[in-house]
């Protein structure tokens, strides 16, 4: 299966854009040019050879592939502007967006590049944080042919495992990415928050002492039967305990567990509702 071997350029010093120049560096990959927004970010020089801004565009040339990093809002401000100043003839330019399609890169397709959309399934932190995890992680393509097999060439060059999606599914794609990774982390964030009033110890002196439960539970919930292995009050049918959690609990967090109970107890659910 083909890699890509070729130089990336990459638009937008944020998140996903400043872990995947550390991860291109890994991986060998050149990362030719990067553009930010006001002040240059200045990430190790080995990471990226030349950093620029929109205020102080450099005149190095963009390399064929480009990777537009900014968040989904400002994605076709950006695409309109790479096509009024860059040559775009024969490059292919894609976008990290989970819930946008490749249509949103119009402008550049327009000014004569192929695009896609390119998304990896994964949470990428501030790279001062935490170093993003990539290889195996699963990554949607859709978009014109030419850049489809550039964007998989691409993924698994840095150790993803790309795979095509249809256009019309990306939103519901994005909307159950976000439930399994952002909301996840929002519920057992605000458990811990709970869990250190009630004095419980961290875990090897850093992590939540939370880790073990939440990493068995997230365990059995990618298994290949989850339901059968769900545990707890509410599966149990204890409703009982089900309503003083619910009577305890900080009220975003017990609505939260209230709305949350029909997936977990479909016949009972409302039993707990007082
Ligand atoms: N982070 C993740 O976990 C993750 C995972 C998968 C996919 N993605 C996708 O990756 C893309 C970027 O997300 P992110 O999390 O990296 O966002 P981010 O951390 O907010 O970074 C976005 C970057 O784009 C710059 N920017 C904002 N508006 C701009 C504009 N109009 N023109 C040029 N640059 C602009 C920002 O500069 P300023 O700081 O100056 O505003 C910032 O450097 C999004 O499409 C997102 O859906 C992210």
């Amino acid at each position: 299966m083909r890699e890509f071997r070729g130089d990336f350029g990459v638009i937008g010093g944020g998140r996903l854009g400043l872990q995947l120049l550390h991860r291109a560096h890994h991986c060998r990959l050149r990362c030719r040019r990067l553009r930010v927004r006001g002040t240059p970010v200045t990430p190790d020089p080995a990471h990226v050879d030349v950093v620029d801004t929109w205020d102080e565009p450099g005149q190095e040339p963009w390399p064929p592939l480009l990777v537009v990093a900014v968040p989904d809002r400002a994605i076709a401000t950006v695409a309109e502007a790479l096509a009024t100043s860059v040559d775009l003839l024969g490059s292919t330019v894609i976008h990290a967006s989970g819930a946008l399609t490749s249509d949103v890169l119009a402008a550049c397709r327009d000014a004569g590049a192929a695009v896609a959309s390119w998304h990896p399934l994964q949470t990428f932190p501030p790279i001062a944080s935490a170093t993003a995890v990539w290889d195996g992680v699963p990554c949607a393509v859709e978009g014109d042919p030419g850049a489809e097999g550039a964007a998989h060439a691409f993924a698994r060059s840095l150790g993803m495992d790309p795979w095509s999606i249809r256009a019309a599914d990306k939103p519901l794609y994005h909307a159950a990415a976000s439930v399994a990774g952002n909301l996840c982390h929002a519920v057992v964030a605000a458990a811990a928050d709970v869990m250190r009033t009630c004095g419980l110890p961290p875990a090897d002196g850093e992590r939540s002492g939370l880790a073990p439960l939440v990493e068995s539970s997230v365990a059995a919930a990618l298994s290949t039967h989850p339901w059968e292995r769900l545990t707890g009050a509410a599966a149990r049918g204890d409703m009982a305990t089900v309503r003083e959690h619910l009577r305890r609990l900080p009220p975003p967090l017990a609505d939260a567990y209230e709305s949350l109970l029909p997936l977990v107890r479909r016949d009972t659910a409302s039993d707990c509702v007082d």
